[in-house]
């Protein structure tokens, strides 16, 4: 939620900032800004709307280049979407200028009293409140990291802030509580140059070396004199620098029309990247990367998977994976009910985080308050450097490489694999019996990216179907079903539905059909039901062929998707859409591509953007 970059160096400050801000532009897009230090003042310029709203504004009016600016790109928070509200927020002389992320919550009160003292504040927001703390406490002690910390010790709430001081030209200042920043130091012309930014895809043409910022630390990146961290009282403190492991091209569209369509067709490749190395030749998982000794895997006697949105049904799925596989107790949480109903927590309990972003507010306190519990925490994320695997006692990371698309696809599947993974692993160290099954589930897994392929090989009915659907005048709900790890298939469907294409489209679990939703069939309306394997769990196939039969009966279109061959559905399916066969617990690594292709495709039919759905942001950072 919003991103920022911040540049030192000898490169035009502009340029720098400017790429950074269309890098990041998924965490936002309510509006956007950038200030940059030039000719002894500074120079700013800030558009409400997306970044071209910005760019246009400066091909009008250009800024100079600058050795040292700031950018933001906006989520909403405190005040609207208005050019007043978009930051940068600079103070009453126009020498300092600030750019946030996060909430501020004591603001009303600091507002209160800097309106005493006589400044004037002509935003909404809670960001413009340190600007002026800033010039005030800068005015007193003349060094722009020791008034960051000065300030920093007054905020509340979750912040990331960074900014800089017309007096102090070859200095830029970050600091950090909760929200996400990073430092990437580039050579540049040789003396030196430092980037900031929410996200290293932000500086990534320019480095893939970066500094991980722990929380409640001031930065100050000084051109040609390096970077120096500490906490918010001033002593020095330890950071890990980290290589990012993809480059420039990774986080471009190449030639896709979106991001969304170039990480639905990446899938195959996360899934093998996330499996690489994982299993050895003889079928045993080799997580050495998971560093909960094997002593109290072996103890525990819970696990609880926090999450939220996408990767929470990554965490459902992973629930009958491990329950069948470990015979562990499994509760599934979504992370922002967590610690609000005071879980039953101890040593023995092991609670597995899904994070994409690694920077979800509501999972990362999910993790916080369980090892305030003792118990141990795993996380399964896709950033290195992020915050959620920093608090946790292991991690094991997906290998998705960047997602830029707001609404996540690749990183779903890698999630998926991951969780298997943990399953698997569980079963291993604890000795559960490895009959034929989980022979199987090994062997399968680690061929599932090409049956993935397979699937995306297919999709050209999947597209029809959705633009036909798309150009249906009054086609505003679509419902889905399915059975066992189907049903939090169906839920991922429907949400992916309701982002990308705004329309109302809700998952069931098919045998709560006749407790209710039932009502909601009518004549033409469409119903994709999510079908289990015929073999296996036949009896689990038989229930959900009655549930196509009845929803049929009553007028539904059925969109099907099932095993190829199952010969079973096809009097019951308007349209079918066949996916290779594959162990009943891995089916959602098949099952959920066609339902990510039908929406973006639907999505986009309908003229919506779909990297950049309305409202949302992709690393959602406040509560
Ligand atoms: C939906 C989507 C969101 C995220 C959720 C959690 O397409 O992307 O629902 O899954 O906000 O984000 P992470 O995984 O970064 O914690």
């Amino acid at each position: 939620m919003c991103g920022i970059v911040g540049y030192v160096g000898g490169r035009s400050a502009l340029d720098v900032v400017l790429a950074g801000l269309q890098r990041l532009e998924y965490r936002g897009y309510d509006s956007a800004g950038a200030a940059v230090l030039a000719d002894g003042g500074i120079a700013a310029a800030r558009k409400a709307g997306k970044l071209a709203n910005l760019q246009k504004e400066l091909a009008e009016r250009p800024l100079p280049t600058g050795q040292a600016g700031i950018g933001h790109t906006r989520w909403a928070t405190h005040g609207g979407p208005t050019d007043g509200n978009a930051h940068p927020h600079l103070d009453n002389a126009g020498r300092v200028a600030v750019v946030h992320n996060g909430i501020i919550e004591n603001f009303a009160a600091l507002r209160t009293e800097l309106t005493a003292r006589g400044h004037e504040l002509t935003s909404e927001t809670d960001t413009e409140t340190v600007a002026h703390l800033l010039a005030e406490s800068f005015s007193s002690c003349g060094d722009l990291a020791e008034a960051m910390r000065q300030v920093c010790r007054r905020l509340e709430g979750a912040f990331t802030l960074v900014a800089m001081h017309a007096d102090d030209p070859g200095t830029v200042v970050g600091a950090r509580r909760n929200s996400p920043l990073v430092v990437g130091v580039g050579g540049g012309d040789g003396d030196g140059e430092y980037f900031l930014a929410s996200d290293v895809a932000a500086f990534i043409d320019h480095t893939r070396d970066a500094v991980e910022l722990g929380q409640n630390q001031v930065v100050e990146l000084r051109r040609g004199g390096g970077i120096t961290v500490t906490d918010f009282e001033g002593a020095p403190a330890d950071v890990r620098t980290f290589h990012v492991d993809w480059d420039a091209s990774a986080a471009e569209k190449s030639g896709y029309a979106s991001f969304m369509l170039k990480e639905i067709a990446e899938q195959p490749k996360a899934v093998a990247d996330t499996l690489l190395g994982r299993i050895d030749s003889s079928g045993l998982l080799t997580l050495d990367e998971v560093r909960i000794p094997v002593s109290v895997l072996r103890e525990v006697d819970k696990v609880v998977i926090v999450a939220c949105g996408t990767a929470y049904h990554s965490g459902m799925i992973a629930k009958y994976a491990i329950e069948h596989w470990t015979r562990i107790p499994c509760e599934m949480e979504l992370a922002s009910e967590f610690r609000y109903r005071d879980p039953i927590l101890d040593a023995r309990t092991l609670v597995v985080a899904v994070s994409q972003s690694g920077e979800t507010m509501d999972t990362l306190m999910a993790v916080r308050h369980a090892r305030e519990q003792g118990a141990h925490v795993l996380a399964i994320c896709n950033t290195n450097g992020s915050t959620i695997p920093r608090e946790s006692d292991a991690v094991l990371y997906t290998h998705a490489g960047p997602e830029v698309a707001v609404a996540s696809t690749k990183a779903f599947l890698t999630q998926l694999v991951a969780c298997y993974l943990v399953a698997l692993y569980l079963g291993q160290v604890r000795g559960t019996k490895w009959g034929d099954e989980i022979g199987d589930v090994v062997r399968e897994l680690s061929e599932i990216s090409t049956q993935v392929e397979d699937v995306l090989d297919t999709m050209e009915p999947v597209r029809e179907l959705a633009r036909g659907l798309a150009g249906e005048a009054g086609m505003n709900t679509v419902l889905f079903l399915g059975r066992h790890v189907g049903y939090p298939v169906a839920l991922e469907g429907a949400l992916k539905l309701k982002e990308l294409a705004y329309m109302h489209a809700e998952g069931f679990a098919a045998g709560e059909l006749k407790h209710g939703p039932i009502a909601l069939i009518e004549k033409g309306l469409p119903v994709v039901v999510v079908v289990p394997s015929p073999r296996g769990r036949s009896v689990l196939h038989g229930k959900i062929v009655s549930n196509i039969q009845e929803i049929r009966a009553r007028g539904a279109r059925t969109l099907v998707i099932a095993e190829r061959g199952d010969t079973a559905v096809v009097p019951y399916a308007d349209h079918l859409v066949e996916i290779p066969a594959t162990p009943t617990l891995l089916q959602p690594l098949v099952a959920t591509v066609p339902l990510q292709v039908f929406a973006c495709e639907l999505a986009t039919a309908r003229g919506n953007e779909v990297d950049q759905p309305r409202n949302l942001a992709k690393s959602v950072t406040v509560e």
